[in-house]
This record gives C-alpha cells, sequence and structure tokens, in this order.
C-alpha cells in the first residue's frame, strides 16, 4: 500500500473516531473546563461560599438568604436490589442522629419501588434512563436531583452522621439559618462541587438543567466508576454547575435573574471549603462522614490520580496528539513530494516523447515536402 493511502486512511479513522465519540469528547472537555475555570471563578465570586462556622456564627450570610426556607425534609435514599436490608441498619445510628438534631422535619426513606414509582410519575422522560443504568449509584444519582426538584429540602447520603441543626440561626438572634439559602452544597476536591449533602429549594433552576441534561450524558464508559461519574455522579453535578454558574455570572446584570437561583457552596469564616468537604472518613462542623463508598474500585484510584495530576494528564494527552498529528503530515509531505516528483518525471517524459513526436512529424514533413518539390 501507498504511503499516502495510509496516511489518509488514519486521518479518515482519526476523523470518524472523533464524530462516534464526539459525545464521549464534549464530556472529557467538559472535565477539563471544570478543573481549569473553577477555582478561577470562585476568586472572582467569593460571595458563592457561605461562610459558616457553628462557632464563631457568621451574620454576613443574611443579605444572601431568602425570607422562607426550604421545606423541612430530609430524603435519604437506600436501592437495594436484591441486598439483603440489614445493609440499611447499619446506617441506623447515622439517620437517627440526624432525626435528633431536627426533631420538627420530615425524614423521607426511598427504596426499590417507591423511587421508581416516583420517577415514573414526575419525571417520565427520564424514566428510561433511570432504569437503564448498569448501576444502582447512577439511579441514586438521578433520584436525588429529581426529589430534591421536586419536594426542595436536604439530601443526606446514608453515610453521614449530623453535627449540628441546619436550622440552626446563622448569628446569634438572626431568624436565618442555612435552610434559607437557595442551594447549599459542599465543595470537592480537587474541583468542583459534592452531591453527598445538597439543601436546595423546590424547583430550583440549577436542578431543571442537571435534569435536563440527563439523556445526553447516558453514555457507556469503558469503566463503572468512570460512567457513573460522568454519567450522574460528582463530576456530572460539578460540570453542570460550572456552566450554570458561569451563566450566572454572565447574565448576573440582567433583570430576569433572582436571588433564589443562586447556588451557594460551604466554607468557613475565612472562605475556605476544605473544613466542609465530604471526603473519606472525616468531621466537617456541619457533619461525620463515614467515607464508605462501596461502589469504588481500581478505576476510582486512577481517576483521584488524573484529577490531581491533571496538568500532567492533559500535557501528555495533548503531546500525545500533536506527535500523532506530526507524523502524519510528516508522512503525507513525504509523500507528496515523491508523487509531486514522479508527476514531474512524468511530464518530463511526456513533453520528450512529444517533442520527438514532433521531430518526427517535421521529419516527415521535410520528407513529404522534398518529395513533393522534387
Ligand atoms: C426486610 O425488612 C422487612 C421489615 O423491615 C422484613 O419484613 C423483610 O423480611 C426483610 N427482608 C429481607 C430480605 O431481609
Ligand atoms: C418507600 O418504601 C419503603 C419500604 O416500604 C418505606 O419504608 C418508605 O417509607 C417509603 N418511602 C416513601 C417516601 O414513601
Ligand atoms: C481565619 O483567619 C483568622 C485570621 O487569619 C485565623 O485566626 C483563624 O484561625 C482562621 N480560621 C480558620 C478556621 O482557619
Amino acid at each position: 500500500m501507498r504511503t499516502r493511502h495510509v496516511v489518509g486512511l488514519v486521518f479518515l479513522s482519526i476523523l470518524s473516531l472523533a464524530f462516534l465519540w464526539r459525545h464521549h469528547i464534549r464530556d472529557l472537555s467538559e472535565v477539563t473546563r471544570t478543573y481549569s475555570v473553577f477555582h478561577k471563578y470562585l476568586r472572582r465570586n467569593q460571595d458563592v461560599l457561605v461562610r459558616f462556622s457553628t462557632q464563631l456564627q457568621s451574620s454576613e450570610a443574611n443579605d444572601i438568604t431568602l425570607p422562607d426556607s426550604v421545606p423541612q425534609i430530609i430524603h435519604q435514599i437506600f436501592l437495594s436490589n436484591g441486598r439483603p436490608n440489614s445493609t440499611l441498619a447499619k446506617y441506623d445510628p447515622a439517620i437517627k442522629s440526624c432525626q435528633a438534631l431536627h426533631p420538627g422535619w420530615t425524614f423521607k426513606m426511598w427504596t426499590d419501588t417507591n423511587a421508581t414509582d416516583f420517577i415514573a410519575e414526575f419525571y417520565p422522560d427520564i424514566l428510561p434512563h433511570y432504569t437503564g443504568y448498569k448501576q444502582n449509584i447512577q439511579r441514586a444519582n438521578i433520584l436525588r436531583y429529581a426529589l430534591l426538584h421536586h419536594f426542595g429540602g436536604v439530601y443526606l447520603d446514608l453515610d453521614v452522621t449530623c453535627l449540628a441543626a441546619l436550622d440552626e440561626p446563622l448569628s446569634k438572634g438572626s431568624d436565618r439559618s442555612l435552610t434559607h439559602l437557595p442551594w447549599v452544597t459542599p465543595g470537592a476536591y480537587p474541583a468542583g462541587v459534592n452531591n453527598a449533602f445538597i439543601l436546595s429549594r423546590p424547583g430550583h433552576p440549577f436542578l431543571a438543567e442537571l435534569l435536563g441534561r440527563v439523556p445526553s450524558r447516558d453514555l457507556p464508559w469503558p469503566m463503572p466508576y468512570v460512567e457513573n461519574m460522568l454519567s450522574t455522579g460528582c463530576m456530572y453535578f460539578s460540570n453542570v454547575w460550572m456552566s450554570y454558574a458561569l451563566r450566572l455570572e454572565r447574565e448576573w446584570r440582567n433583570p430576569g435573574v433572582r436571588k433564589e437561583d443562586r447556588v451557594y457552596i460551604l466554607a468557613d469564616e475565612n472562605g475556605s471549603m476544605d473544613p466542609h468537604m465530604l471526603r473519606g472518613k472525616i468531621t466537617t462542623p456541619l457533619f461525620a462522614h463515614g467515607g464508605a463508598s462501596s461502589w469504588h474500585g481500581w478505576d476510582a484510584a486512577m481517576i483521584v490520580m488524573i484529577g490531581k495530576h491533571y496538568g500532567y494528564f492533559a500535557l501528555g494527552l495533548a503531546s500525545l496528539v500533536a506527535s500523532i498529528v506530526l507524523a502524519a503530515w510528516k508522512l503525507s509531505r513525504r509523500s507528496k513530494s515523491r508523487r509531486r516528483s514522479s508527476w514531474r518525471s512524468a511530464v518530463s517524459r511526456l513533453s520528450l516523447d512529444r517533442r520527438s513526436l514532433e521531430k518526427h512529424s517535421l521529419l516527415q514533413d521535410e520528407e513529404q515536402g522534398l518529395a513533393k518539390n522534387g
């Protein structure tokens, strides 16, 4: 096979792979954007951080709170899918701790049947994706977004122990608490937001956007952890958060944008998100987190590593692509110059032939002329 055929084939396969995987490429580029933009965004928008501390209570949060509290409901999810229900008993102390600190609140435990019924009744567009997901954790992710969009209130992972009441006043004598914010989540490491604890008013436009993008993100990925993260989980959550927050930032001066539509991240009194992050086995001002991420596998470790050394990873990927393109370009140049030289020789051969032909015919003419004259 000629070199130019090989080069053409390589280009064609790269193009068709890029086309075939365009949705996957889109999702990965969103991760890139979240990682590169998140902290810059926070530096520009310090008011997104709710400076919350149970010791030194802040009064600054008063001007971002709303007059009405979110509904006093705590939603929790237990999708057993055949697991024995003794597993739920393991979470009893954590659940009881939250109930003790929120005496007037409603607690809703969503399990297999009533969770599916809820999605079928209120979010029928999402139902085929909800039932089609390979992993329960994907269903649990989508379900919490839908529950909060429909009912509002608070979502809590089962392994979260409550250490403080969410409706405690933000400062002494204030009638406002965290529950008067339209939306709160902890931050995530190394960038983005976490969905183990979400507080939201019902019908928050961010949740509408999050649910609206669900069908287009329901893609197969080679690793289960990646598939969950990018289709429904923390990375998906963070990517949509980033694009929502950036749009809100651009449109903030527009008259249609309301205080109720904003999204906030928990921070300490100095504006640091770290003390509130729910990662691993950890105690934050509001919660103790069990770190029982039973669905984490070998691929999780890899993703965390890529996330941590994100710059090197991106650099490596970019140089790989660049070297492939460069190699293809060099090959194509070589084959083109070879083609050009062979063409040139063909032309010269042709013109030589023509010249000899002309000469020949001239001789013939001359001969003929001579013959005529003679
Ligand atoms: C699950 O718990 C319920 C009551 O809490 C009980 O009736 C049922 O038998 C249990 N099922 C299994 C499979 O353990
Ligand atoms: C869902 O079903 C479970 C098991 O029957 C029940 O314990 C739970 O209260 C139900 N949840 C809601 C929100 O109805
Ligand atoms: C916040 O900053 C002040 C002043 O720098 C410091 O004294 C305090 O310990 C900080 N708080 C936290 C939780 O880091």
